[in-house]
């Protein structure tokens, strides 16, 4: 096991009527906020009635900005930082799913700015002081809710890229698995595929002797596979939902990985499939992923074997690592295809034209990964697999 820091600050309010909470956890920071929320589905839920009402009874002014869309874009960052600046709002509250936490998350380091904002994503500078953030959760899938990092789309150039800092994790973030009634099938899905993936990152590592982490990323895999298609037959059921917003955050508040070198090559080669094609994160991620695993596995099998064992119960009896590998592979895809989700590009409409494009661009701040290191040529080969 490798020397590691665990650190997660972000206070975790879970649980039925939480959302009701918002004001008096917002109070603690701030009279004076900006609310950020996406699209209608907010206020067709009635949470947006619900958070506006306890904000207001907790005496906290707010200012609203709504609009993030998926994969969310730097305009409206740059909309969001005025806004604060402008009216002198010194807290963002989330309402949302990923795309709206990393919207607040680059609106509060970029208040404090003089700079640019994107120079925290294409460079290395990282801000010195960022404003507090809250987050009442909607979706499970990103984990932006107590993760340190931001990911955000530049529009000239369909550019999707990420940064991460101690100071980005939210104050607090709200889990109340009722909110998620209400999601459509495809982000059920395509959220599933994104928490799944968040602990496979960090499964797939070079490293061995981590059985804790290994046996605990297990036992997440294992009940986001059991209760995702649960979800999606019925999506009115509270104890499924509990165990999904549970395991989406638990996938993405660092524990997982704590002990081991984790390996993100297939999130780097997605966001190039969703900066371009505008396609959700975690669709992208259930057309990389396998064809990620079928690559890399070639010549490391073992620990592919053992998540076909112990994540998918395919008995060993005499096959050998490359034979329980593949059919480990082959259930994750079945896992996917039963969720509604493709997992080719063709499927989705994405032809070999960009392959060398995407390929350039994922790897163009070095190799990606740590089973394997991946340059261009191999990140090609992954896109082809993916076809
Ligand atoms: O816009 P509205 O109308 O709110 O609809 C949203 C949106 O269309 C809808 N939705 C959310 N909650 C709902 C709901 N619809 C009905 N009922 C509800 N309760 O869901 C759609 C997708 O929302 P989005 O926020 O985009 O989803 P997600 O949470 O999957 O976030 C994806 C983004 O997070 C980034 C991804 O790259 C992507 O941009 N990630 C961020 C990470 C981080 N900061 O740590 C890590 C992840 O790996 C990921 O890269
Ligand atoms: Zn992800």
């Amino acid at each position: 096991m490798n020397n590691f820091i665990w650190y997660n600050p972000t206070r975790i309010l879970f649980g039925r009527g939480t959302h009701n909470e918002v004001g008096r956890e917002t109070a603690a920071y701030s009279r004076r906020i900006l609310l950020l929320y996406g699209g209608e589905s907010l206020k067709a839920a009635g949470t947006y009635g619900a958070i506006t009402k306890s904000l207001t009874v907790a005496g906290v002014e707010y200012r609203e900005l709504g609009g993030v869309r998926p994969n969310p874009r730097l305009s409206l960052v740059r909309q969001g930082i005025l806004l604060c600046r402008r009216e002198g709002l010194d807290f963002v509250l989330a309402a949302g799913g990923g795309s709206v936490i990393d919207t607040a998350k680059a609106i509060a380091a970029g208040v404090l700015y003089p700079g640019n904002v994107w120079d925290f994503y294409h460079t290395e500078k990282r801000p010195e002081r960022v404003l507090p953030t809250g987050v009442v959760l909607t979706i499970p899938a990103a984990g932006s809710e107590s993760s340190d990092g931001s990911v955000i789309t530049r529009e000239e150039e369909n550019e999707k890229k990420s940064f991460c800092s101690p100071l980005l994790y939210p104050k607090f973030a709200i889990l109340n698995p009722e909110l998620c009634y209400t999601l459509p099938k495809r982000q059920i899905a395509a959220g599933s595929a994104d928490i799944l993936a968040h602990v496979m990152e960090r499964y797939f590592s070079p490293n061995g002797n981590t059985e804790l982490s290994d046996r605990l990323c297990e036992a997440a895999m294992k009940t986001i596979i059991h209760n995702a298609p649960l979800a999606l037959a019925d999506p009115g059921r509270y104890e499924v939902w509990a165990e999904l917003m549970w395991a989406g955050n638990v996938a993405h508040n660092g524990l997982l990985g704590k002990g081991r070198e984790e390996d993100w090559a297939s999130h780097n080669i997605e966001h190039e499939l969703s900066a371009l094609y505008d396609i959700a994160h975690g669709a992208g991620l259930a057309i990389v992923f396998p064809a990620w695993m079928k690559a890399v596995s070639r010549r490391n099998p073992a620990r592919f074997a053992q998540f076909a064992e112990r994540v998918f119960g395919i008995e060993a009896e005499d096959k050998r690592e490359d034979e329980l590998a593949a059919l480990g592979i082959s259930c994750l895809d079945n896992f996917f295809r039963r969720l509604g989700l493709f997992t080719t590009l063709t499927e989705a409409g994405i032809d070999d034209s960009q392959f060398l494009r995407m390929a350039g661009r994922a790897v163009a701040g070095g190799s990606l990964g740590s089973m394997e290191k991946l340059d261009q040529t191999a990140v090609m080969e992954i896109l082809e697999l993916a076809r």
